[in-house]
């Protein structure tokens, strides 16, 4: 068994030599940061497959996996982003980056779903686009760390409907379905609705699919809501808000849940909901505050 270490030379390979040739040719690269980053790679790289004593069959598989990640990723899909999802390293990456602070909302993962450009909408807005589901309206404040309100925050929400699929999802999709860019207000609040999120399993119709499949590993994510929030001079927060008692939390394909997270959906029988309207079947209401640090203070 390999352990851990920092320094790449410690680490035990079959062929020291061999490794010892491929980190000197980094020695030179103009970044000192990508010398110790491919440095660090290949001496990991070199140690897994002498601690697994990788054969040529699974060295060809691995390049036939990442190729075919490669090649099922585009504009709408992001297969190897998934890949690091299930494989803990998304994560990893944001715990190292985003520690949790004593008061700023926690980080989680952005999934394979973001899109860079989504359709603008005004607070008290519809942002469904037509996507099924159980009504949900959704509201809460950007604040500081210290409570002060922070207007003008960028707010962008995407969420799957209820048969588990993001719009991104449907190739015969023109426009946003659950999901769109909002803006808070003066007092740092936010309103807006769409629908109800429902647990759904990450793609599984790809390589990472046949991963998960092939370790008899369940594929489903909690229910939840994701949300980006930006505001200049504060860092920005990726992350979701996970629907309370959902069977799944504690089960996440994809290891992105927290605690701190998880918000409470709540359901109203028909009358008037917070858009003034009477309905005339249930609907949910969900609060939840977004705390963004000072940029660069954690
Ligand atoms: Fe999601």
């Amino acid at each position: 068994m390999t352990m851990w270490t920092s320094d790449p030379a410690a680490l035990p390979t079959a062929d020291r030599t061999l490794t010892d040739r491929v980190l000197k040719s980094f020695d030179a690269a103009p970044s000192a940061r990508l010398g110790e980053v491919m440095r660090s790679l290949v001496a990991h790289l070199h140690a897994f497959a002498s601690d697994v004593r990788l054969t040529e069959e699974e060295w060809a598989a691995a390049v036939s996996f990442l190729t075919r990640a490669g090649q099922i990723s585009d504009d709408r899909r992001q297969e190897l982003i998934l890949l690091s999802d299930v494989l803990g390293l998304s994560m990893l990456v944001i715990g190292m980056n985003h520690p949790v602070s004593e008061t700023a909302t926690a980080s989680t993962v952005v999934g394979p779903f973001f899109v860079e450009d989504s359709p603008e909408f005004a607070n008290g807005d519809d942002i469904s686009g037509g996507a099924g589901g159980e009504p949900c309206f959704y509201s809460g404040r950007v604040l500081s760390a210290a409570g002060t309100p922070i207007p003008g925050a960028r707010i962008d929400v995407w969420h799957a409907d209820d048969e588990g699929n993001y719009d991104v999802q449907y190739a015969e999709l023109d426009g946003a379905q659950g999901r769109g860019r909002l803006r808070s207000a003066a007092d740092g609040r936010y309103w807006f609705s769409s629908v109800l999120p429902v647990p759904y399993p990450i793609p599984h119709d790809g390589p990472v699919g046949d991963l998960l499949t092939a370790a008899e590993r369940d594929s489903m994510r909690p229910a939840h809501m994701h949300f980006r929030v930006s505001a200049p001079g504060f860092a920005t927060l990726t992350t979701h808000v996970f629907v309370a008692g959902d069977p799944y939390l504690g089960f996440d394909a994809v290891f992105g849940e927290r605690d701190s997270l998880v918000g409470a959906f709540v359901r109203h029988d028909p009358g008037v909901a917070p858009d003034g309207r009477v309905r005339d079947a249930a609907f949910f209401t969900m609060e939840f505050d977004f705390v963004l640090d000072v940029a660069d203070s954690v």
